[in-house]
């Protein structure tokens, strides 16, 4: 089977960091907390992208971390974000440039409903997961920012980018934040793929899913 990464367009990803930036940073700062309280010492984050999620849990921990992502133009805000603390590679979720029980813990936020093969995403974080290690996957990130704010902060290039990007959502999911899967949707994905993971917790609220796996 042919796997594509699904790709944040460059011309898009100056955007989506400043609106990650200024819509996003509580939701990453709770992330953080959540990944802290499991206390990881290796720990991978897929579909990083910026690296603001990254930034906050090295605020609070000491851990060796690595985030992938196919959109290799976001490395320069990475390196921002991240102070140079944190590895930055450039992947794909379907086959990470890792071998088997590389990292004790795996994130991912905002990137699950851009993926065509969910099945093999969690195959991949198992696969790289430590026995006893957890993923903690959200989707997606709840980036809602006002046209007025958006009007306030963007150049009038990127507000412009903005608006597709927002009207493109709009049409194709209904709201400004894109469609993500359901809990039962989810369930069904774990067991038909070849991974051995307990389910921790899964929940589903304001649109942003919250799935914790335990490898066994
Ligand atoms: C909506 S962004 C989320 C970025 C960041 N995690 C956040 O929470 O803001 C989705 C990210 O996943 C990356 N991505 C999508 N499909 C991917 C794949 N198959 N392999 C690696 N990265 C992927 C995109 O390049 C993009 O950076």
């Amino acid at each position: 089977m042919e796997y594509l990464p699904e790709r944040i367009p460059n011309e898009c990803v100056e955007t989506y960091v400043k609106i990650s930036e200024y819509a996003g940073r509580e939701f990453y700062r709770s992330v953080a907390v959540e990944v802290a309280s499991l206390n990881p010492k290796r720990l991978l984050d897929i579909g990083t992208g910026h690296g603001i999620l990254l930034s906050e849990i090295l605020k609070l921990l000491r851990c060796e971390c690595v985030g992938i992502d196919c959109t290799r133009t976001f490395f320069k805000y990475f390196t921002h974000y991240t102070k140079g603390k944190a590895y930055f590679v450039v992947a794909d979720a379907y086959l990470l440039p890792f071998k088997n029980c590389s990292f004790d813990f795996v994130v991912s936020t905002g990137v699950l409903h851009a993926l065509r093969f969910p099945e093999r995403f969690f195959e991949e974080i198992s696969r790289v997961l430590v026995s006893g290690g957890f993923t903690l996957v959200k989707d997606p990130t709840p980036l809602k920012m006002s046209l007025d704010k958006a009007k306030r902060i963007l150049s009038d290039e990127e507000f412009e980018i903005f608006k597709t990007y927002r009207d493109f959502n709009i049409k194709l999911f209904g709201t400004e934040i894109p469609w993500t899967f359901e809990k039962e949707d989810v369930i069904e994905i774990l067991k038909s793929s070849d991974t051995d993971f307990n389910l921790i917790k899964i929940d589903k609220r304001d649109g942003v899913l919250t799935i914790l796996l335990r490898k066994s």
